[in-house]
């Protein structure tokens, strides 16, 4: 990787600026936050390549209260991002960022006293969450979101370990969000750590900033590896940030908007309903912490990135497929699975419901040990459902391919595994309503071969596909025929 591709920009504002001269952005004026906003949100996260849009004039709010959507919808705007070259298809991207990753090493933040973050800082009768103009984003959602591109930051109780993750959040009022975290993510952890305690969990969340740190604070990144450090690794310096006047937390000087404050175990209140990423409302509403806001900081003309999660393939779907497949496929191969040729996490599946891997198959239950690792270690673990493996034979991208594979190549009565119980979520549809009220949250896996059998590989029948050299010949001969 050249050092010519390093992150450029340093802040969401010099992020926009690229966006717009690579012609990716649109600036759209008079929205309603009601309404409009989320509406063509939904649109535009249908539409792969679609541009990124920053809504500014919101209807009842003043100029420069802005909410971005959609920033993370292209591969351009991806490279952008991660400090990649621009003209990548998304393989190539998600190729050329498991290089980069493995290139770099974590750097920890650097603390400073000052920061474009501190321009304006509210605090106790000065709060006032309506001030941000956040969308309703569904038809059927319970309330304004305003945590949706956002990121949560913790501290564990125990041993100080920083940890950013992206969980929603609605405004309750002027002083107060919820926000949900499912069961065993990180921010969970340190959050149960404190309620069994009974003491309060102190959080501060970054409603708009980087785009790199969103996309590190909804990544799988391993337990107790801080994002901060990952992300600082992946720009090659450290993140520049305060300490938070009323928590301690790191905040970075760059963010648009920070609510710092602290949760409670006894203080719950309703929230959701909020339409989820696997296309359904699967967590309905609930009882769950209000966060008491100590104290808001924000940029003069502040931007909410927003990234409100819609039915798969959206947005998220898009960008966490380009991310979690090397990453998943890098922890296959450090528990050991040899010749993982390909994985791609199908974003038709929200990129964790359909898990492809492809291997070269080299000794018998190989195909299986590669489908129940990528089924369990922790990028695949959480609300998986299926994970097909095929040779290498088969680009595990192409969903048609991959079915094609599966189709003919696997036989349902011996060639899938059953997982029970694993880990799952509120979210996930398919868990009844019985079950989610007595905490079963967990669901099944299915473990589909779709290898040749490895005894009778070499005698499978041949494929009836052309090869490359006569598909090139073809295209010499006949291309015209297409055009
Ligand atoms: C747009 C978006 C919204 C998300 N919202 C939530 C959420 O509300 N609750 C949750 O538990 N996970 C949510 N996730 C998934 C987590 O961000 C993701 O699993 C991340 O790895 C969590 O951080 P952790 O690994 O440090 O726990 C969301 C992901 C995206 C992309």
């Amino acid at each position: 990787m050249s050092d010519e591709w390093k992150v450029s920009y340093r802040d969401l504002r010099d992020w926009l600026e690229m966006v717009q001269e690579v012609g990716e952005l649109k600036i759209v004026k008079g929205a309603t936050w009601q309404e409009d906003i989320g509406m063509a949100t939904e649109m535009l996260h249908q539409v792969e390549g679609s541009p990124a849009v920053l809504f500014d004039e919101i209807s009842d709010y003043p100029a420069g209260y802005r909410v971005l959507v959609n920033a993370l919808r292209s591969e351009k705007r991806l490279g952008i991002t991660a400090g990649l070259p621009k003209d990548l298809n998304k393989l190539d991207l998600s190729m050329a960022l498991s290089k980069k990753f493995k290139k770099c090493k974590p750097i920890p933040p650097q603390y400073v006293d000052n920061g474009p973050i501190l321009e304006n800082v509210h605090l106790d009768d000065e709060i006032n969450l309506l001030e941000f103009p956040s969308p309703i984003w569904h038809e059927h959602d319970g309330g304004r979101y305003i945590g949706t591109g956002s990121y949560d930051i913790t501290r564990d109780p125990d041993n100080g370990w920083v940890n950013l993750g992206t969980y929603r959040v609605m405004v309750h009022d002027e002083k107060h969000v919820g926000f949900y975290i499912s069961p065993g993510k990180h921010g969970r952890m340190h959050r149960d750590k404190y309620f069994a305690r009974k003491e309060p969990c102190p959080l501060a969340i970054v409603v708009g900033g980087d785009p790199l740190l969103f996309w590190a604070g909804c990544t799988e990144l391993p337990y107790e590896l801080c994002e901060y450090d990952w992300a600082g690794g992946v720009r090659g310096e450290p993140y520049k940030v305060i300490k938070g006047q009323i928590t301690g937390l790191p905040i970075p000087v760059d963010a648009e908007i920070v609510l710092e404050g602290f949760a409670y175990y006894d203080d719950l209140k309703t929230e959701g309903p909020f339409g989820e990423w696997t296309g359904y409302y699967g967590s309905g509403f609930h009882q769950e912490p209000r966060v008491e806001i100590k104290a808001v900081y924000h940029r003069n003309n502040p931007i909410i990135l927003a990234c409100p999660p819609n039915c798969p393939p959206d947005e998220q779907a898009f960008f966490r497929a380009i991310i979690r497949s090397p990453l998943l496929k890098e922890q296959m191969e450090t528990a050991g699975i040899p010749d993982v040729k390909a994985v791609w996490c199908h974003e038709v599946g929200g990129s964790r419901l359909l898990t492809a891997v492809a291997i070269k198959q080299r000794y018998p239950g190989h195909a299986m040990q590669a489908g129940h690792v990528a089924s369990q270690c922790h990028i695949g673990a959480y609300c998986g459902r299926y994970v097909v493996v095929v040779d290498d034979d088969v680009d595990v991208s192409n969903l048609e391919e991959l079915m094609w594979a599966m189709c003919t190549r696997s036989d349902p009565a011996t060639s899938i595994d059953i997982i029970h119980r694993a880990w799952s979520t509120p979210l996930d549809p398919r868990i009844s309503p019985e079950d989610k009220d007595k905490g079963r949250l967990w669901n099944s896996r299915a473990i589909i071969d779709a290898t040749k059998p490895y005894d009778w590989k070499d005698d499978f029948p041949v494929v009836n596909i052309p090869s490359p050299e006569r598909k090139k010949k073809t295209m010499e001969k006949f291309g015209y025929l297409l055009k």
